[in-house]
Formats: C-alpha cells, sequence, structure tokens
C-alpha cells in the first residue's frame, strides 16, 4: 500500500485548516495589477531603515557590544529590554505602575508568539475563550488549529456589549461548560478589523463580571488584552501626549492593566511590530505571575529566546528616543492616509453602507445595507477581485460559534500598505463594484 502522508500527522497537523491571510496574500502577490485593501501590513515607506542600520552598527562597531547581540540570551527576554518595556508602558499609562514590572515581561518573538503560548498554556481541546465578533482572524485559526472552542460577544463601538457577555456567560453557566471558560480576548485598540477603541470603563465592567463567573468556573477566567495597534493613534498631538498623562484622551485609554485586581487576572500583549518593523518581529506580553512561569517555560522548548540582535536593535531606539520620534512620524503618515481614505469612501461608496472610522490603526470596516453579502463566494467579492481591489471578507473575522449565525455583508478596507494614489483608485474601484450591487 502507498503510504499515505497524512496518517503520519498528529491530530493537530490533521486539523489544522489553510490559514485565510495564505490565499489572501497569495492572491494579491499572483496579481500585479491588484489593489490590495486587505493586508494589514504597515507602511513600506516609513520603515525605519537609516534609524534600524544606525543602531545596528552601533551594536556590532565593537566585540564588547557585538558579541552578546550575536549570541543567544534569556528566555524570558534580554534585560535592559525588559525594563524598557515596562517603562515604556508605564509611561502610556499615565505613570501608572503597579502592574507593569520587568519582571513581568516576557519578551517574544511578535505579539503572536505570546498568543499562542499562551493558549498553549491555557487551553486543552475543547476549551472555550470568547472573542468579540468581530476579532483578529489569526488569532480563530490558532483556537480552530487547537480544536478550542470559540464564543462570540457583540461588539459596539466603544468595546464589546456587556449585556451579551453577560449572557453568554449565563449561558455557559447553564450547559455545565463554565469550567471550559478559560479567557476572554479583546483587541482593545483601534481594533483589528472594526476600528472600535475598548473603553477603561468596559475593560473594569467585564473584569468584573469574569471575576462573578469564576466562582463556578472554579478557576481564573482571564482577561486577554491585545493592544497591538496602541501606539497607531492619530491623535493630533500624540508625541506629547505620549510624555503626560494619557487619561484624558478617549482614543487611547489605559489599559485593564491599570484596573484594580488586574495583576491576578489580566494578560497584556503589545507588539514592537506595528509602530517600529514588523520585520524586527519583536513583541511582549505581562502576564499574572503563575501564568509567567508557565509561558516562559512553553517558550522554553519553542525558540528559548527571541532573536537578541533584534531585541537589542529594539532596546536601543527605546533608550536613544529614535523609537519615540518614529512613532510620532508613522502617526501622522496613517492619520494622513485615513483622512485620504476618508474622503475616498464619502465621495465613492454609496451613502447607505455603514462605515466605521476610527482614531487610529490600519482600518475602516464598512457594512453593506439589505443584506448584501460581502463574502468570499459573494457577487461583490469576485467583482471587486475582476476589477482588480482586494478587502478582507468580514466573515472570515467571525469565530466559529454554533450559536449564532456569520454576518457575511461586512469589509475590513486597510490604508496600511496601499499608497495614497492606490488608496483613491482601490477605493473608486470598490465604490464602482458596491454601486452594481447596493
Ligand atoms: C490584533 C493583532 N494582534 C497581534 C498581531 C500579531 O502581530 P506581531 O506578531 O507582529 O506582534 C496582529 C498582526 O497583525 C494583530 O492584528
Amino acid at each position: 500500500m502507498k503510504p499515505n502522508a497524512s496518517n503520519a500527522l498528529s491530530a493537530l497537523g490533521r486539523r489544522t485548516a489553510v490559514p485565510p491571510i495564505s490565499w489572501l496574500m497569495q492572491t494579491a502577490l499572483t496579481r500585479p495589477k491588484l489593489i490590495s485593501l486587505a493586508a494589514g501590513f504597515t507602511d513600506n515607506a516609513t520603515l525605519p531603515v537609516g534609524i534600524s542600520r544606525k543602531l545596528l552598527n552601533e551594536i556590532l562597531r565593537s566585540p564588547k557590544t557585538g558579541r552578546p547581540a550575536l549570541q543567544y540570551g534569556i528566555t524570558a527576554g534580554e534585560t535592559n529590554l525588559r525594563a524598557l518595556t515596562a517603562k515604556h508602558l508605564q509611561k502610556l499609562d499615565g505613570g501608572h505602575d503597579r502592574a507593569h514590572s520587568p519582571e513581568r515581561v516576557l519578551i517574544t518573538g511578535g505579539s503572536q508568539q505570546l498568543l499562542y503560548m499562551t493558549l498553549e498554556a491555557l487551553c486543552d481541546e475543547g476549551d472555550i475563550i470568547l472573542v468579540e465578533d468581530p476579532t483578529y482572524f489569526v488569532f480563530l485559526s490558532i483556537l480552530q488549529s487547537r480544536g478550542i472552542k470559540a464564543r462570540g460577544v457583540k461588539l459596539e463601538r466603544d468595546g464589546i456589549d456587556l449585556v451579551h457577555l453577560e449572557q453568554v456567560l449565563e449561558r455557559l453557566k447553564k450547559s455545565g461548560e463554565l469550567r471550559r471558560v478559560k479567557a476572554l480576548y479583546l483587541v482593545t485598540y483601534f481594533q483589528n478589523p472594526t476600528g472600535a477603541t475598548t473603553s477603561l470603563a468596559k475593560k473594569s465592567a467585564a473584569l468584573k463580571l469574569l471575576k462573578k463567573f469564576e466562582r463556578t468556573a472554579g478557576h481564573p477566567i482571564y482577561l486577554l488584552e491585545d493592544a497591538a495597534y496602541r501606539e497607531l493613534s492619530f491623535g493630533r498631538d500624540a508625541a506629547l501626549r505620549r510624555q503626560s498623562s494619557q487619561r484624558d484622551d478617549p482614543t487611547t485609554p489605559p489599559t485593564a492593566l491599570t484596573l484594580s485586581g488586574a495583576p491576578e487576572r489580566v494578560i497584556y500583549t503589545g507588539t514592537y511590530s506595528k509602530p517600529y518593523a514588523p520585520g524586527a518581529r519583536v513583541g511582549f506580553g505581562i502576564l499574572p505571575k503563575p501564568l509567567f512561569t508557565t509561558v516562559q517555560r512553553i517558550k522554553g522548548n519553542h525558540d528559548f529566546g527571541t532573536a537578541n540582535l533584534l531585541q537589542q536593535l529594539l532596546a536601543r531606539a527605546l533608550a536613544t528616543g529614535h523609537y519615540d520620534r518614529h512613532v510620532a512620524k508613522v502617526q501622522k503618515n496613517y492619520a494622513r492616509k485615513a483622512r485620504v481614505m476618508k474622503s475616498a469612501l464619502a465621495e465613492h461608496f454609496p451613502a447607505s453602507v455603514e462605515i466605521w472610522e476610527s482614531g487610529g490603526g490600519l482600518y475602516f470596516w464598512a457594512r453593506l445595507p439589505g443584506g448584501i453579502s460581502a463574502g468570499v463566494k459573494s457577487k461583490v467579492f469576485q467583482s471587486a477581485l475582476k476589477n482588480d481591489v482586494l478587502y478582507v471578507p468580514g466573515e472570515l473575522c467571525y469565530a466559529d460559534d454554533p450559536s449564532r449565525a456569520k454576518p457575511d455583508n461586512e469589509m475590513r478596507i486597510s490604508f496600511g500598505s496601499a499608497n495614497e494614489e492606490n488608496i483613491r483608485k482601490g477605493i473608486a474601484r470598490l465604490g464602482n463594484v458596491l454601486k452594481k450591487f447596493v
């Protein structure tokens, strides 16, 4: 009998589906004329080539600094970068220091690795994670691959719908499934895909609700706060604001880490990918003590430490102020591109399409009226492709949750990687497509 390769695979290997991101990227790469408003990529034009060359030259100038950077490091991350990360987050949280100690900072290969390892640490097959409806679709792919179930919680413009969160938890309690619920995953700043930002009041109320239900669950139900887009705020004086308190800034509320009870219940993940360079791929997590130990052990098995040279690059960028200056530039650039997209949307999209506008990040969210589908198999999506423009069908951002149908009349539209001319052209093409169907 001919050997069957899939018989050699683990259950996880067999189960893992093609991530939607792969075919979206493939489509973009194989059609050179296509304008992609789908990719969550950062803007090529602003990547910090000059700064990084200068800082890497400084690191590699002498054996004294160069050798440690080219050697293996510590699993939890470079000591200096952990301290600088804690300090940076304290500054973003207006000087708050209750939960930002360097001992709880774990440096990872992008925040994606932190998300993956956290799920490995918390969840067995059949466990449940509560997610926003809609949410970051690569996170959903991890759940799918690991056989973890998801339950969607409705999303409003200022974060999750708390009434619905309570209903979902009550339902799980009634069905005896609460003990399988391990965490609520929230993308709290300029959310991927909708651009929504969760208010501090909602984070606080969500944390209280989780605490209320964990008595029945018999274990902590963590709040997993993903702050990947936090620093991509469009605030006019964002650079100035970063030096002082942000408590008064409605677009970037403090993290759930600042709430009382957070040190035991909040897992925070952030990244240097979006504000600095995805190619350096350095992210981090702040975890409750016992979970920190577990995830650190898991990281020991993954890679026993994120690439040291790249950690040193980020540490130097933070310590010299280059990082802050770069972020200020990036923020202005995205704010400008968002304005270009906003006016193109106003000009070309039918008025009946509901647009969610954000105060930062990389995305607009559009909802078509009257049940018109924008899903992968829809006429709208196929016609957009024919007209050489790509968006992310919103349905990909909804978890497989048997308790509700997936909406398919939405689209994520990104201004991250396209230049201003292509943003205008892409939105005009998409607008013309929509006018045929809406
Ligand atoms: C919401 C969200 N979280 C996490 C990530 C992972 O980013 P990285 O691994 O580069 O830190 C992304 C990337 O697009 C994202 O959109």
